[in-house]
C-alpha cells in the first residue's frame, strides 16, 4: 500500500487535482469503515492504481492471489478483480466470507463454456483429462480434473499423468502452451477479448518507432504475437521481468491497469503505444467496494457440491506444483 502522498503523485498522471482528492477522501472512509473487521483485501494486477496501491493487502496475478485466499486467516476476503476469481478465492474457503463489489464483473473466456459442454466431453472422450484455465466458473471448474492459470499451463499440462489433454476455454494460451510442451492439446475457442486485440502490426509498428522496445504480452494473446514479443508471461511474471532487465522501453501487450501500476514501482520505464482496456475489470470501484465493506454485501455463494468438486481440481493444480 502507497501513503496518500506516494499515491497523488502516481494518479497525478491521470486525474485532475479534484479528481485526486475524491479518490483520497473515499480511500480514508474504506480504511475507516473496515477497521475491526478482520478482513484481507485482495487486488488483481489489473485493478487502477487508486484500488491496487490505495486499499490492497496483496497484489498479484491470479495464481498468486488463490495461493494467498488458500492461506488466509482472516474471516473476510474482499475481492478486487473479476467474479471467477472471488469465487476462487470462496471454494479455497467455503467457511469464509467472501465479497466482489460488483457481481457482474465476468470474463469474456469464462462466459465461453459450461458445465454442460465438459460432461459432453468426458462422454465423448472417455479417459482425457481435462485441464481447466482458471478463468472458468465454478460449475466447470467442478467439471475438470485440474486448473491451471496463465503462470503455469505448460507446466501442469506436462505433469498430468496423459499424453493428450483437452484444454478449456482458452485457445491462444493453449496454443501458446503447445509451444512448451510434447503432450497433445485439444482446443476449445474461448478468447480473451483484451488480449485478442493484440495484433503483429502493433509490433512491427512500434518496433519502428521505437527502436529499443521491448515487447512484452500476456500469453492470451494470439501465438502470431506471443512469436514475434521479448517476453511472454502472466501479469506478475510480466511485473517480474520488467523489475529485473528494467528495459528503457516497453510495448506491453495486456490491460492497461497493468502498465500504470508497473509505472508506479518503476517510473523510469517508458511504456510506448496503446494498451486495451477490460471493461469488466472496470466495474470495480472505490465506491462500490465501500459499499460493499460497510454493508458486508455482495457475497460469492456457491453451491456445496460444486465446491467440494471445484476445490479437488484447484488443489491438484497446487499438488502438480509451480
Ligand atoms: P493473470 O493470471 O496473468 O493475472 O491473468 C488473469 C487475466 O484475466 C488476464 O486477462
Ligand atoms: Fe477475462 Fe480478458 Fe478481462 Fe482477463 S482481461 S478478465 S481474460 S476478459
Amino acid at each position: 500500500m502507497k501513503t496518500p502522498t506516494e499515491l497523488k503523485s502516481i494518479l497525478s498522471r491521470y486525474k485532475t487535482p479534484e479528481e485526486i482528492e475524491k479518490i483520497l477522501d473515499i480511500i480514508e472512509d474504506i480504511h475507516v469503515a473496515r477497521k475491526g473487521k478482520n478482513m484481507v483485501i485482495l487486488g488483481h494486477n489489473y485493478m487502477p492504481p487508486e484500488i491496487y496501491y490505495g486499499i490492497s493487502d496483496y497484489t498479484g496475478d491470479s495464481l498468486a492471489l488463490s495461493r494467498i485466499a488458500a492461506k488466509t486467516n482472516a474471516d473476510i476476503i474482499l475481492f478486487n478483480g473479476v467474479y471467477f476469481m472471488a469465487e476462487t478465492a470462496k471454494i479455497l474457503n467455503p467457511g469464509k466470507k467472501v465479497l466482489i463489489s460488483d457481481k457482474t464483473a465476468g470474463c469474456s473466456l469464462a462466459e465461453s463454456v459450461n458445465a454442460q459442454i465438459l460432461r459432453d466431453f468426458r462422454q465423448e472422450n472417455p479417459g482425457i483429462p481435462i485441464v481447466s484455465y482458471i478463468n472458468t466458473s465454478a460449475e466447470v471448474k467442478a467439471e475438470s480434473d485440474v486448473i491451471c492459470t496463465s503462470g503455469n499451463a505448460a507446466i501442469i499440462i506436462d505433469r498430468i499423468d496423459s499424453d493428450t489433454v483437452f484444454f478449456i476455454p482458452d485457445v491462444y494460451l493453449a496454443r501458446n502452451a503447445q509451444k512448451q510442451t510434447r503432450k497433445k492439446i485439444m482446443f476449445w475457442n474461448g478468447k480473451c477479448m483484451v488480449h485478442e486485440l493484440f495484433s503483429e502490426t502493433d509490433i512491427s509498428l512500434a518496433r519502428k518507432t521505437f527502436p529499443n522496445v521491448q515487447v512484452v504480452a500476456h500469453p492470451e494473446c494470439k501465438p502470431e504475437v506471443t512469436a514475434v514479443s521479448d517476453y511472454t508471461g502472466s501479469t506478475s511474471q510480466i511485473e517480474k521481468y520488467i523489475e529485473q532487465y528494467k528495459p528503457g522501453k516497453v510495448l506491453l501487450l495486456t490491460e492497461c491497469s497493468m502498465g500504470d501500476n508497473i509505472r508506479g514501482l518503476h517510473p523510469e520505464v517508458e511504456f510506448v503505444s496503446s494498451c486495451q482496456i477490460c471493461p469488466y475489470m472496470h466495474r470495480i470501484t472505490l465506491e462500490g467496494i465501500l459499499k460493499s465493506i460497510k454493508e458486508e454485501i455482495y457475497e460469492v455463494t456457491i453451491d456445496e457440491k460444486i465446491i467440494e468438486k471445484a476445490a479437488r481440481a484447484l488443489n491438484k493444480m497446487f499438488e502438480l506444483g509451480s
